[in-house]
C-alpha cells in the first residue's frame, strides 16, 4: 500500500488584491477565484525520496501544506497510511523554506523541542547529541541560532525534525538562500540522511539539478494551475554525475525544456 496518496487534489483561492497587476492578467482581479493545484494524483511509496520541482509559483508550498494537514483542498483528499487527513499530524515533519529555529533557545533546546516526551534528562541529552552529531554540529550545543551561519542553522533544523523521528519528512526548498558550497553540501547530508534512515521523504525545489541528484523519483509540475507534467523514478547510482551519465544529462535537458528553458544551463 502506497503511505502517502493524493486523489483528485485541487486548491483555490480567491483573489484578495483590490487592483489588478496589470491590464490583461485575468488572475489578478479582486473576487476571481484563483485555481493552483489542478486535479493532483499522485502516490508515494515508504521510505522513498520524491523530489517536487515547478515552476516558482505553481503551487508547490500549497500542495505541501495540503499534504502536512496545514491546509485544506478544495476537492479531493489525502490519504497517509490509509488514512485521511484532516489536520495537521504529529508523525508529519516540516521542514520550512525560512529557518523555523526558535531564537532564544540554544542549538540544544531547538532540538531538544521534539524530545520533551522523554522524562529522564539523561536518555533525553544522549538523543540530542546523537542528533547534533548526525547534522555534524558538536561543540555547537549552546549557541544561538543567530550566533550561526547559514547553513548550520539549517542543520540544525535538520537534526531538530529528524529527532522527533518522523514517519514523514516534508521539505519546502531546503537550501533556499545557501551560499553555492554550503548548499552542495547539504545537499550531499540530506541525500546521505536519508540513505541511512530511509524516511519517507518529500522535498519541494525549484532547481533541477537538487531534483535529479537526490530523488529517488521525481514529479515535474505545470505553472499554474499545477498539473502532474511527469513522474519519472531515478534508477541512478549515488553519487549521482552528470557528467559521467549521459543518460542522466539527458533527463535534464528534457526537464529544462519541460520547464521553458530551451537549452540546459
Ligand atoms: N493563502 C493564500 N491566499 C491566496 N493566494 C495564495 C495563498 N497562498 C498561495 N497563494 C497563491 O497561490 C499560488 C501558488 O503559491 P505557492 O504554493 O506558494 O507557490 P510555489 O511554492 O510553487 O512558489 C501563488 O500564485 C500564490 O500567490
Ligand atoms: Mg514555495
Amino acid at each position: 500500500m502506497a503511505e502517502i496518496k493524493l486523489a483528485n487534489l485541487s486548491k483555490a483561492y480567491i483573489n484578495r488584491r483590490q487592483r489588478r497587476r496589470s491590464r490583461n492578467d485575468p488572475d489578478q482581479r479582486p473576487g476571481d477565484r484563483v485555481v493552483v493545484l489542478n486535479e493532483i494524483s499522485l502516490e508515494f511509496q515508504e521510505g522513498e525520496m520524491v523530489c517536487i520541482l515547478g515552476p516558482s509559483g505553481c503551487g508547490k508550498s500549497t500542495l505541501l501544506r495540503i499534504i502536512a494537514g496545514f491546509d485544506r483542498p478544495t476537492s479531493g483528499s489525502v490519504f497517509i497510511g490509509g488514512k485521511e487527513v484532516s489536520g495537521p499530524r504529529a508523525d508529519s515533519i516540516f521542514v520550512f523554506q525560512h529557518s523555523g529555529l526558535l531564537p532564544w533557545m540554544t542549538v540544544a533546546e531547538n532540538v531538544g523541542l521534539g524530545l520533551r516526551h522523554l522524562r529522564d534528562p539523561i536518555d533525553r541529552a544522549a538523543k540530542i547529541s546523537e542528533y547534533i552529531e548526525m547534522v555534524e554540529l558538536e561543540g555547537f550545543e549552546s549557541y544561538y541560532p543567530h550566533q550561526l551561519s547559514g547553513g548550520m542553522q539549517r542543520r540544525a533544523e535538520l537534526a531538530r525534525a529528524l529527532a522527533v523521528n518522523p514517519n514523514l519528512l516534508i521539505m519546502d526548498e531546503p537550501f533556499s538562500g545557501l551560499d553555492f558550497l554550503t548548499h552542495m553540501k547539504m545537499r550531499e547530508e540530506v541525500v546521505n540522511m536519508h540513505e541511512f534512515l530511509r524516511k519517507t521523504t518529500l522535498v519541494v525545489t525549484h532547481d533541477i539539478d537538487d531534483a535529479l541528484i537526490m530523488g529517488d523519483r521525481i514529479v515535474v509540475l505545470s505553472g499554474r494551475p499545477a498539473n502532474v507534467k511527469l513522474e519519472q523514478t531515478l534508477n541512478f547510482p549515488r553519487p549521482r554525475d552528470f557528467e559521467r551519465s549521459p543518460e542522466l544529462s539527458r533527463l535534464r535537458s528534457e526537464i529544462f525544456l519541460m520547464l521553458g528553458v530551451p537549452y540546459a544551463v
